[in-house]
């Protein structure tokens, strides 16, 4: 495995170059498949898991407690405790408030609302204080300083050690950086964001609701943060394209058909066959390597999804390899 550095000073913590996504565990996974999915990750020297507090509420049978309760069950039985190196960063603001709702119903990011959200989240992790908390999405309705107000009291109270952004544009970015650096408050030093290898085209919607992809400003933003002195981590789900890369079951989606993807795909083809590796370990490899360097978030349901994104974490590409990857398309 190798480590990557979050969060600066007392706070920094080491996590896993590979992040597992549990977003269907306790969920649409089983909890003994669950339990081994975690397990393998773990003693492969894994210690960055995420999860949120809605995950999945979406999908019929399932509740939007599933993915954190059964992290804290897995915490509980396995005798792990805060401190042992395991990282588990969870996010808030959008969990529906009224049983079967939908976003018209989402908790946001008013001050209470975060208050009141921090509190389940302990309860059903099992922790005493959670490691990296996200805003989940955008709430526009609440002004930033609220929002950041309130992260600051947590973090502030020892509740939260960390606050990132997941899904936030890149002027919200920059707005909140100079909103915290004017009232030294805790700086969203954690990103969560959509990116792959694959681009899509930006002038569409994403079908997945709520999902903010990549943009160059984004990486611009990044770039910049952290050679001013101020660390700021991405991590970045859907990495995989839900197995699209490899599986005939997976249809890319229909921003991703434009004459790009057919270059791309040939790319990462003459790479897989030079390294052997397969197309799913190529696309982390150039992801741990990009400039800015990245955090894949890889979403599982077996415990061979696991392996094949860890050995991942062994392939170096070489200058060549690389140019070529980021020059197709
Ligand atoms: N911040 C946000 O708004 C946000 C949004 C989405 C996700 N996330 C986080 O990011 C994590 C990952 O995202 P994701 O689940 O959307 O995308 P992903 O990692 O691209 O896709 C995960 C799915 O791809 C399939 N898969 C994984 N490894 C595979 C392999 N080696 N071979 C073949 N198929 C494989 C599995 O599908 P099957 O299970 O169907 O087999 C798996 O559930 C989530 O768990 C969650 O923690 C965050």
């Amino acid at each position: 495995m190798r480590y990557r550095t979050i969060g600066t000073g007392a706070a920094a913590r080491e996590v896993s170059a590979i992040a597992l996504g549990a977003m269907k565990l306790g969920g649409t996974v089983d909890d003994d498949t669950s339990f081994a999915i975690l397990d393998r990750f773990a003693d492969a020297g894994g210690t960055f898991i995420d999860t949120a507090n809605n995950y999945m509420f979406w999908e019929p049978g399932c509740s939007p407690n599933d993915s954190e309760q059964l992290i804290g069950r897995w915490r509980a039985s396995r005798g792990i405790q805060d401190g042992d190196g395991i990282v588990i960063a969870t996010k808030l603001g959008a969990r529906p408030t009224l049983p079967g709702g939908g976003m018209e119903s989402w908790e946001g990011l008013s001050a209470p609302a975060i208050r009141a959200a921090v509190g389940g989240s302990l309860e059903r992790l099992g922790v005493d204080a959670i490691d990296l908390l996200y805003p989940h999405v955008e709430d526009r309705t609440v002004p930033l300083e609220e929002t950041l107000g309130a992260l600051a009291e947590l973090v502030s109270a020892g509740t939260v050690r960390l606050v990132g952004a997941s899904n936030h544009r890149a002027w919200r970015l920059e707005r909140a950086s100079a909103i915290t650096a004017t009232r030294d408050w805790p700086r969203y030093s954690v990103l969560q964001l959509r990116y792959s290898y694959l681009r899509p085209r930006l002038d569409i919607r994403l079908p997945e609701l709520g999902h903010v992809h990549v943009t160059e400003d984004h990486l611009d933003f990044l770039r910049t943060e952290n050679a001013d002195g101020r660390p700021t981590a991405l991590v970045v789900y859907t990495p995989l394209l839900y197995g699209a890369y490899t599986r005939e079951d997976r249809e890319l989606p229909a921003p991703y058909d434009h004459p790009g993807t057919p270059l791309r795909l040939a790319a990462l083809d003459t790479v897989a066959k030079q390294t052997g590796a397969t197309y799913n370990q190529v696309v982390l490899a150039w992801l741990m390597d990009h400039d800015p360097p990245i955090i894949p978030l890889v979403g599982v349901s077996t415990v061979a999804h696991v392996d094949e994104a860890v050995e991942a974490t062994q392939l170096k590409l070489t200058a060549e390899q690389r140019e070529l990857l980021d020059r197709a398309g």
